[in-house]
């Protein structure tokens, strides 16, 4: 592993939930949670997403946590079951930026979780890793999307949309950043909005 490397193996835990490294015996539950409609309108999933398809998954998911250029966790509530999975990846040379992406299992919506995971690894991304900007790519019509990005303190940076082409037609992605600075008390604010929001709604 590269000297620059990202953190491998990696547990955060915080707002509620643990985000830990997939495991082999993850295949079945993974599956469940990507061979599911809005994943695929949203993600660049394989759809039908079956076994072959998650065996591949785990695969690169390992190879990119082995080479410390990714970080790819399943998020949890105490370790256990994934329920979703939060990613960082695409870190700059210079270790200032990189882009998040996350989703959450259809059964396991609007509890909180993808604010809780956002808001942890953001922390930890400006705080232990030392990035000062974070970005999502969203598409406008994915409202939970740009809610939760919204609600974990991200902003709408005003650069041109990214073209791309999907099996629902061309679509564009918006760009979302998170800046490392922002006055304590907001900040604060939103670390708090997850913890609630989680705790509120097991
Ligand atoms: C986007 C996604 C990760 C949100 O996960 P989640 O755990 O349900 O999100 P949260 O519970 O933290 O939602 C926080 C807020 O976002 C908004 N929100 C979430 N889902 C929403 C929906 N379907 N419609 C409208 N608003 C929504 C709400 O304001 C919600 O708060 P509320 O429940 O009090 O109304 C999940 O819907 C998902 O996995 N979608 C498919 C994959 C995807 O789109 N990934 C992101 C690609 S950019």
């Amino acid at each position: 592993m590269a000297a620059d490397a990202l953190p491998y193996p990696l547990r955060l835990q915080g707002s509620g939930i643990v985000l830990r490294e997939w495991q082999p015996d993850d295949l079945e539950d993974l599956v469940t949670m990507l061979d599911e409609p809005a994943i695929a309108r949203w993600t660049p999933m394989p759809s039908p997403f079956d076994i072959e398809a998650g065996l591949a998954y785990l695969k690169r998911a390992q190879t990119g946590r082995l080479s410390g250029r990714r970080i790819q966790l399943a998020i949890t509530v105490d370790g256990g079951e994934p329920l979703g999975e939060m990613l960082l990846f695409g870190v700059t040379g210079d270790r200032r930026e990189a882009e998040l992406g996350y989703l959450v299992g259809a059964r396991h919506r609007r509890r909180g979780l993808a604010t809780a995971a956002l808001t942890l690894l953001s922390g930890y991304a400006c705080g232990t890793l030392g990035l000062g900007r974070l970005l999502l790519r969203i598409d406008p019509c994915n409202t939970a999307s740009t809610s939760v990005a919204r609600r974990c303190g991200y902003r709408l940076t005003g650069e041109p949309p990214i073209a791309q082409a999907g099996p629902y037609g061309p679509t564009s992605l918006d760009t979302w950043e998170y800046v490392e600075g922002l006055p304590g008390p907001r900040r604060q604010r939103l670390r708090n909005v997850a913890a609630r929001r989680y705790g509120r709604r097991p």
